[in-house]
């Protein structure tokens, strides 16, 4: 790196350093949706279409800039939407809604009390449609109802019980099935067993749960992401886990209690995130490239010989940044917002299913923005 400019380092200290999280969750009718990808929101269509084919641009008004750290989204199967959390780092207590049928967006207002709303895992439970969040040792939750679109009444995250769980459970592992939020990597708990809190009971299950690898071997202890993979009908059954080195996809099923291990992604990120349908595993990695992984509920020959493809119709639409510091800006008047993206830029460290990209934006506004972008690029060159 050259030795930065009086200029530059002047315009980093009063800049803002924040970073791009685009997300990646479906519709009800299992349309691949991207969120924030090229400062854009896409709609991939249905699983046949990823391999070729262009996704369609459904950025629409009212849209979180997805700018914040740390951004989930999920997919409310029965009330096709998508619930996005973090979506706008100015505004993390929110959370903003795409109505997936009508194509809008609206922004719930939340009132987080004890909760911490930069700091947090969480689940979004298919039956009730009720967030859960384990956030400095408590488990919160905020109810949902059945929204689609946001109403004037705020909702609340409520403190439902103490977890548990060690002080040192800093990034908790979250997974859902069959109404149960699963903890991984909670310290003290035998590699390969999960801990288990039972929704329709408010219940931390006293004893973990082994989920032993088919054929031989264990779910390693250590970070990673989960997603769910959702049922034609009902509540999901399997999770899969990714370990943060991409070593394997895991697939757990909480019926039979047994884990399948499957090929990792191509790309190992732990920065990456995931989501599911009913028949993919989708992996977003920190540069923005989406691949995907077909998989076919109790099949087990199928899923072994199965392969991470690119989808490539968000590729089209959206490219990767390439391996070098690249950067677009965006923005409207008066606010000029620079994305620099790939291996020039810090990466968060990896975090449960709390889902981090590693692109570095920073957002500078009024008529210092023009200069800002000249002091990070000579930064950053
Ligand atoms: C697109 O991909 C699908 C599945 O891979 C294939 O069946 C179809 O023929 C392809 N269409 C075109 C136009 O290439
Ligand atoms: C993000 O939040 C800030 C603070 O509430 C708000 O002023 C701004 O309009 C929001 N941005 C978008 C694009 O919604
Ligand atoms: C992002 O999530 C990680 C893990 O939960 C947490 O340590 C970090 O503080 C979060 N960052 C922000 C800015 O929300
Ligand atoms: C807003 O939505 C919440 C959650 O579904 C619900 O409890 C509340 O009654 C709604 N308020 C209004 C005014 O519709
Ligand atoms: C699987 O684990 C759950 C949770 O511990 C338990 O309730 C259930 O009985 C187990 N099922 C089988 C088939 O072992």
């Amino acid at each position: 790196m050259r030795l930065p400019t009086f200029v530059s380092l002047f315009l980093l200290v009063i800049s803002q350093t924040v970073l791009s999280s685009p997300c990646v969750s479906f519709d009800s009718s299992f349309n691949l949706l991207a969120f924030g990808l090229d400062g854009k929101d896409w709609n991939a269509g249905t699983q046949e279409s990823w391999a070729n084919g262009t996704a369609a641009d459904i950025t629409a008004n009212g849209r979180p800039p997805f700018d914040g750290v740390n951004t989930t989204c999920y997919l409310a199967q029965f009330f096709n939407a998508v619930y996005v959390l973090n979506g706008n780092s100015s505004d993390s207590s929110a959370v903003h809604i795409y109505d997936a049928a009508g194509k809008s967006w609206s922004r719930q207002s939340v009132i987080t009390g004890s909760f911490d709303a930069t700091n947090f895992a969480a689940i979004l439970d298919h039956d009730t449609n009720v967030f859960y969040a384990l956030s400095q040792g408590s488990l919160f939750y905020l109810n949902m109802g059945s929204m689609t679109s946001a109403n004037s009444t705020a909702i609340s995250w409520i403190d439902a019980d103490k977890s548990p769980y060690p002080s040192s459970y800093t990034s908790p592992v979250m997974a859902l099935a069959q109404n149960h939020i699963h903890f991984l990597d909670v310290p003290g708990v035998p590699a390969g067993s999960a801990d288990i809190f039972v929704i329709h009971y408010n219940y931390f299950q006293p004893a973990s749960q082994p989920y032993p690898v088919a054929g031989g071997g264990t779910i390693p202890a250590t970070q990673g992401k989960t997603a769910s993979f959702f049922q034609a009908e009902g509540v999901q059954q399997e999770f899969a886990f990714i370990p943060e080195d991409g070593s394997a996809t895991y697939v757990i099923n909480v019926e039979t209690n047994t884990t399948e291990a499957y090929t990792g992604p191509s790309t190992k990120d732990a920065a990456a995130t995931y989501a599911a349908s009913i028949t993919a595993l989708v992996q977003l990695d920190s540069k923005g490239n989406v691949m995907f992984f077909p998989y076919t509920e109790g099949d087990v020959s199928v899923n072994t010989a199965a392969t991470w493809t690119k989808v490539a119709a968000i590729a089209a639409v959206a490219p990767a940044t390439s391996s070098s510091a690249s950067s677009s800006t965006t923005g409207t008047a008066g606010e000029t917002q620079t994305i620099i993206s790939g291996g020039g830029g810090p990466t968060t460290t990896g975090s449960a299913s709390g889902h981090s990209s590693g692109s570095l934006a920073v957002r500078m506004s009024g008529p210092l923005a023009a200069a800002g972008l000249v002091g990070v690029l000579a930064c950053v060159l």
